[in-house]
């Protein structure tokens, strides 16, 4: 069982109050908060050891690319590569996915072929999609979501045809809160030869990852919403795709040797990792994982979905009020309407009672239209909330119903 009194202390950010109230913080989903040990780590870092990585061959160097190296171990541990070298460091999951869109649509997608995206992704697993498929002449086809928020995964078989080229689907849906069978989905797929992505933003927090068991071919996510900083997120991809794919960036570190006639490119990963990287981001994010760990990932997990199953619980009490996202596998989230209330009035009247939630919708246009509806009000859980800040929650409700209703 988690200490959450003492994990709490570990969180300065959430001792504080706004407008005179105590700070309850259901916005994790747009971004988690960041342990103490993360701080100090960040500030140490660039009090007595910022050097940039792979490059000196001076003390502070060496020390900066062997922790950098060490994150990346961490990464690959913590997702269970297979090999630490597919692990690249990019910005975020929108990086690590445009990445992805571009590269192996430069190698791989030819006009007339085609890309599988579902109907509840964030615009990050859309758009870049969209923009290479307008690249190359290709076309974007969407597997259908049911009214309880899950795939329609028997559609998926008749979907795919000779000409798609890749599935991406997301791991959680930062709307509904549904957790994909992302293994039985890349089964499918890969029985038709088709290699898939999956979006780990919002799953990567909430549920232990194992690449090579789920067999996906690429996984990406974001540091800061793992409580790490923002600025580093991760692509993980095969190494056979990661070795056939061109990089999609040129600069400094990626390359063994340049001349203006040819340029050799680096090894994995290095291919991918252009510039200076953000190896303080790096090696924060690797302090959050190993913070996690330490704290114990599978009572995080149990914790956040008790939360989740609480709240949906004490809210589905609240008159007129509608949770979309009733799949029987959630975590983490709980959207909702109450009445014809708009969701951003809603929104700012909890914050005035010191209630931080996220309304509209949610980077997740296409998935929220489905629902006839143009946002909701979004409540997202971490493992240092608690019951109370629930009940917190649930009143502030009654108080806005009492105000607009
Ligand atoms: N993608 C983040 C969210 O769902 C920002 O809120």
């Amino acid at each position: 069982m988690l200490d959450v009194e003492k994990i709490r202390k570990d969180f300065p950010i959430l001792g504080q109050q706004v407008y005179g109230k105590p700070l309850v913080y259901l916005d994790n989903g747009a971004t988690t908060q960041k342990p103490t040990i993360v701080l100090e780590t960040i500030e140490r870092l660039y009090n007595k050891e910022n050097s940039n990585v792979h490059r000196g061959v001076h003390h502070l160097s060496n020390v900066t690319t062997e922790n950098y190296e060490a994150a990346r171990k961490t990464v690959q541990d913590f997702i269970h590569a297979e090999h630490a070298h597919e692990i690249i460091f990019t910005h975020g999951t929108t990086s690590s996915i445009n990445a992805v869109a571009f590269s192996f649509g430069e190698r791989y997608v030819q006009a007339g072929d085609e890309i599988i995206v579902s109907g509840m992704e964030h615009h990050a697993n859309i758009v870049p999609w969209q923009m290479l498929c307008e690249r190359k002449g290709a076309i974007l086809k969407v597997l259908p979501v049911t009214e309880k928020g899950d795939l329609q995964l028997e559609k998926l078989d008749d979907l795919i045809s000779e000409k798609t080229k890749l599935l991406a689907v997301t791991q959680v849906s930062n709307v509904l809160g549904t957790i994909n069978p992302v293994k039985k989905i890349v089964k499918i797929a890969h029985a038709h030869n088709v290699p898939v992505l999956i979006d780990g933003a919002q799953g990567i927090q909430h549920e232990k990852t194992d690449v090579q068991e789920t067999d996906c071919d690429f996984y990406v996510f974001s540091g800061h919403k793992i409580y790490g900083p923002t600025g580093i997120g991760v692509l993980y991809g095969k190494e056979k795709w990661l070795n056939e794919m061109p990089p999609y960036q040129g600069g400094g570190d990626m390359i063994k040797k340049v001349t203006f006639e040819k340029t050799i490119y680096e090894d994995l990963p290095l291919k991918f990792e252009a510039g200076t990287m953000n190896y303080i981001g790096a090696i924060g994010l690797g302090k959050a994982i190993e913070y996690l760990q330490k704290t114990g990932f599978d009572d995080i997990i149990a914790r956040e979905q008790e939360l989740e199953e609480y709240a949906t619980s004490r809210l589905m009490q609240i008159p007129g009020l509608r949770i979309f996202g009733t799949s029987d596998h959630k975590t983490g989230i709980v959207s909702f309407l109450i009445g014809d209330i708009h969701p951003y009035d809603t929104g700012m009247i909890l914050d005035k009672l010191g209630v931080a939630v996220r309304t509209g919708h949610h980077c997740a246009e296409p998935l929220v239209e489905s629902y006839g509806i143009t946002g909701t009000v979004r409540a997202s859980f971490a493992f240092y909330n608690t019951k109370e800040e629930v009940d917190i929650l649930y009143n502030a409700l009654l108080k806005v119903i009492e105000m607009l209703g």
